[in-house]
């Protein structure tokens, strides 16, 4: 398979954005994944009539990805409605920066048509970023798991 260029990836934004589900706020967003394979996931935004349970796009891409295995993620672009580049909201920065790329994640950010790009990664976009790695703890504190528990099995939480 051809890996989809930038261009094409902004490309997916915008051809999801046309699918969102935004009735409420009218600001459609689209986001297209690009995998270290070169699969192509897009997201829409999904809108609800309580309004704080809306889902934006870029979450929405990652759901679909995951679910269909993919975990591996070299690029989102993102497009929301106007000229001007829409970037992705604090939450899913978080959500993003959880994937093996981390902060390397390319972050393409567009408006709905033209050619104005913002650029960018997700180092960038959430410095001094909290992540997985962050939660390996030193060594001398790592609980060892009961015995019995398999490995992969979470150790005992402390204090219980
Ligand atoms: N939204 C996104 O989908 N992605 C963003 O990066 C910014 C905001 C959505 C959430 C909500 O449905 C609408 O845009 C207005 O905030």
């Amino acid at each position: 398979m051809n890996r989809p260029s930038d261009g094409e990836l902004v490309a997916a934004a915008r051809a999801a954005r046309e699918r969102a589900y935004a009735p409420y706020s009218g600001f459609r967003v689209g986001a297209a994944l690009r995998t270290d394979q070169g699969e192509v996931v897009a997201g829409a935004n999904v809108e609800n009539a309580s309004y704080g349970l809306a889902i934006c796009a870029e979450r929405a891409a990652v759901a679909a990805a995951i679910a269909l295995g993919h975990r591996r993620f070299e690029a989102i672009a993102v497009a929301g409605p106007g000229p001007d580049p829409v970037t992705p909201c604090g939450a899913c920065r978080q959500v993003l920066r959880e994937f093996p790329r981390g902060v390397d994640l390319e972050v393409l950010c567009a408006g709905e048509a033209g050619e104005r790009l913002l650029v960018t990664t997700l180092g960038a976009l959430l410095p001094d970023s909290f992540g997985p790695d962050s939660l390996a703890p030193p060594a001398a504190d790592r609980a060892p798991n009961p015995p019995g528990n398999p490995p992969g099995v979470p150790r005992t939480p402390p204090g219980s």
